[in-house]
């Protein structure tokens, strides 16, 4: 599985703090396969959207993962940008995130986070705290694989496997 990170956040991309996050997603999923595109940029609706655009059409990985800009700050921008180059959206995914992290903590209804398709790229945004990130993750590691499977066409059904 290949997977590009993508960390949104005006700060870490001034140079100003070190991207902690990016890195966990880095080092979280080399269970299931390799990062093959790492970048870090402003919060900035085009500079996310082309982001996203180039890992899915350029590098085409299977997973997009952002990490930062999906709450309430006025730059918040991270779920528009997102949306803006899907072609189908994953509520489930995002909705799992949600839900589940509301039983870690309330804070988690701050998220706006979407989720979707492009081609056959799957767009995840993670909210931007290295705990945050290593909570959500836990909560769709275990369904990537099949979710990836499907996404390519390799596989028509679940066939009573899941
Ligand atoms: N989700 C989990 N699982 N754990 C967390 O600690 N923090 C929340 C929320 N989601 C949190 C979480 C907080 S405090 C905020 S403000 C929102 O994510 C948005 O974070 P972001 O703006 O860094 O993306």
């Amino acid at each position: 599985m290949k997977f590009g990170v993508i960390c949104v956040s005006d700060r870490c991309s001034q140079g100003i703090c070190e991207d902690k996050s990016g890195k966990l997603i880095e080092e979280i999923v080399s269970a299931l396969g390799e990062t093959a595109a790492y970048t870090v940029v402003p919060d900035e609706t085009d500079r996310i959207s082309q982001a996203i655009i180039r890992m899915c059409d350029t590098d085409k990985v299977d997973v997009v993962l952002t990490t930062g800009g999906t709450g309430f700050a006025p730059r918040d921008v991270t779920p528009e940008a997102t949306l803006a180059v899907l072609e189908k959206q994953t509520p489930g995914i995002s909705e799992a995130i949600r839900q589940k992290s509301l039983e870690i903590t309330p804070m988690a209804m701050l998220s706006r986070a979407v989720s979707g398709i492009r081609e056959s790229t799957l767009i995840i945004n993670l909210p931007g705290s290295p705990k945050a990130v290593k909570e959500s993750l836990e909560i769709i590691l275990p369904v990537l694989p099949h979710a990836v499977e499907t996404l390519s066409g390799k596989t028509l059904s679940c066939g009573g496997n899941y």
